[in-house]
This record gives structure tokens, C-alpha cells and sequence, in this order.
């Protein structure tokens, strides 16, 4: 995976099963061995360009370029999106004179493509209102280390058929996993996802299966996922929303359709006992903090592919 070198992230389908493995492998190595990466990113500068809050993608890629050597640089976009001050093209030529990547969270998917064509520095996607790719591949990490590979695993999504949602569809797919999504009706994923989902899936032996019955996708599951009921921006439907996700609350006895072995996973920030219950998120089922300390490993393991940093120093390195 040489090749991802210079690339961007903006959706996990730009990447080949390859790709995505190569990333998940230096995400692990990275984790067991950070002390060989502190000096990977010497000096490179990354900018983060954010619409949206955030504590876990901010601070996570902020601890990951200080651990390699590099520095990041936060710029709150919250209450100005990016492209009304300045052209995206413009601030992309800017940017690029002085940075090594440009990571980007916005409401719409097209500014981060936008950015993306126009900065010659990598583009990374750390969420927008159609996916969130960091998230998914710090997710796989997880279910790697639970269960080794994650080849025909059982995995269920119960919520709303979002941004998370659609990079775990297509993460999952790359990777061979049997996905059944369960959402409201008027929820479900979008459509250009399920289809290249599904195209992907072919190709890797893996499969998707969308429901609206939230017992059927979490029967014999090895891992049941949940994302907010109401996303950021979406403050406002929260009241309408309550009720027509109700059934697809995660609780002890859904979680009791899926297998013993089973995981209880969520990006976080979670509405306690809206989604899912206090006694399934704090529960022993749960690895939702394994996911928070993951995306970290999966952000030192993504831009240092991008950033061409991934080469591992030699044991005896002295710097
Ligand atoms: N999961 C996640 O992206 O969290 P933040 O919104 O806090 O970054
Ligand atoms: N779907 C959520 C994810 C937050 C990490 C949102 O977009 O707000």
C-alpha cells in the first residue's frame, strides 16, 4: 500500500481491501509500538479546518501528531463553514504552501471533496454529513483485537443509517463482514452507499442486509453498533425524533439476541438512554472506550500512510 502515499481519505471507497488492511496492520504495530514511530512525522504540519464540535477526532489527532514528531494546528470553523470567508480553492492554495494535510470536518460532503481536488497536500475526511472514515477504520482496529480477523464476522447497526453508518457499511464490506443494518423507515442509509456497499461486497465475500426490525439485525450478532438518534446540526428534530427511534434503542434485551460473546460498540458522544441504555453502554459488553483510545492509533496509522511516515525506524534508531 505504497500507493496511498500523497492520497486522500475522504471516504473509506478510496480505498482497495489492501489499502485498508495496510492501514489497520500499521494501526496495531503503532499501538504496540509507538516509541518506533516518534520521530515518523518530524516537523509536518497537519491543519484542521472544523465546522462541527469535537473532542475524540480533535484531541486524537492532535496527540498523534505530537507523538510522531509533527504538530497540528486547530482552526474552528464552527458558525463560519469553510468557503463563505474564502474560496475552498483558495484556502486549499493557500494551505498547501505551508501544510502536509488538510483535515477537514464539515456539514457537507461536497467541501471536503472540494478541498480535496484542489489541495495538492492530502485531504482527510473527519466527518461529514455523509461519512465519517476515521471512525469506521479505528472500529475495525477493535473488532480485530476482540476477534482476531474480522472475515465473516456478524455485525449489526441499529440507528440511524448516517455518516458513521455509511463508513462502517463500506469498511465492512472491504473486509468480508456480514453487516445488517436496522433503521426507521425514512432513516435508512443512503442510496449511493448501499450500492457500492453491495458492489464491494461481492467482490470480498461480505454482504449487507438492511432491515427495518432492529431484533432481527442484532439476532446471533458478534457486535451491535448504535449512533446518536440526532446528529450534530440536528439539535432541532431531537423531539421528533424520540419516539420513531425508540424501538431501536440499544438495551440489555436486545443485546441479549446477540451472541454471549458479543460487543457493544459506539462512536460517542452517546445520549445516555436515548440510542442505548446506562446499563449497556457502562456494561461488560461494552468497548466503547477501546474505540475512543483506537481512533488515536488509527490516526498516527492513517496519516502516516498518507504522509509516507510508515516505514518503521530501525529498532536502534538514534535521533
Ligand atoms: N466519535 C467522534 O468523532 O467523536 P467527536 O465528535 O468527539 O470527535
Ligand atoms: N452521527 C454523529 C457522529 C458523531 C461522531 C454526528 O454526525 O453528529
Amino acid at each position: 500500500a505504497k500507493g496511498l502515499m500523497g492520497r486522500d481519505l475522504t471516504s473509506i471507497a478510496d480505498l482497495s481491501v489492501a489499502e485498508l488492511a495496510a492501514i489497520l496492520e500499521l494501526a496495531h504495530t503503532v499501538k504496540a509500538q509507538p516509541e518506533d514511530f516518534r520521530h515518523a512525522l518530524d516537523a509536518k504540519q497537519m491543519v484542521m479546518f472544523f465546522e462541527k464540535p469535537s473532542l475524540r477526532t480533535r484531541l486524537t489527532f492532535e496527540v498523534a501528531m505530537n507523538t510522531t514528531g509533527g504538530n497540528a494546528m486547530f482552526v474552528d470553523q464552527k458558525g463560519e463553514p469553510l468557503g463563505e470567508r474564502e474560496s475552498i480553492p483558495d484556502v486549499a492554495h493557500n494551505v498547501e504552501r505551508w501544510t502536509n494535510v488538510i483535515v477537514l470536518r464539515t456539514f457537507a460532503h461536497d467541501t471536503v471533496t472540494e478541498m480535496a481536488e484542489n489541495a495538492k497536500v492530502p485531504v482527510i475526511n473527519a466527518l461529514s454529513d455523509l461519512e465519517h472514515p476515521c471512525q469506521a477504520i479505528a472500529d475495525f482496529m477493535t473488532l480485530e483485537e476482540r476477534f482476531g480477523s474480522v472475515e465473516g464476522l456478524k455485525f449489526a447497526y441499529v440507528g440511524d443509517g448516517n455518516n458513521v453508518c455509511h463508513s462502517l457499511m463500506l469498511a465492512g464490506a472491504l473486509l468480508g463482514v456480514h453487516t445488517t443494518i436496522a433503521t426507521p423507515k425514512g432513516y435508512e442509509p443512503n442510496l449511493d452507499i448501499i450500492h457500492k456497499t453491495i458492489e464491494i461486497a461481492e467482490a470480498s465475500g461480505g454482504s449487507l442486509t438492511l432491515t427495518h426490525d432492529a431484533a432481527k439485525a442484532a439476532t446471533g450478532a458478534d457486535a451491535i453498533y448504535t449512533d446518536a438518534v440526532y446528529s450534530m446540526g440536528q439539535e432541532n428534530e431531537a423531539t421528533k425524533r424520540a419516539p420513531i427511534f425508540k424501538p431501536y434503542q440499544v438495551n440489555a434485551e436486545l443485546m441479549s439476541k446477540a451472541l454471549e460473546s458479543a460487543v457493544f460498540m459506539h462512536c460517542l458522544p452517546a445520549h445516555r438512554n436515548a440510542e442505548v441504555t446506562d446499563e449497556v453502554l457502562d456494561g461488560p459488553q461494552s468497548v466503547v472506550f477501546d474505540q475512543a483510545e483506537n481512533r488515536m492509533h488509527a490516526q498516527k496509522a492513517i496519516t502516516l500512510m498518507l504522509l509516507g511516515g510508515a516505514k518503521k525506524l530501525p529498532a536502534n534508531h538514534k535521533r
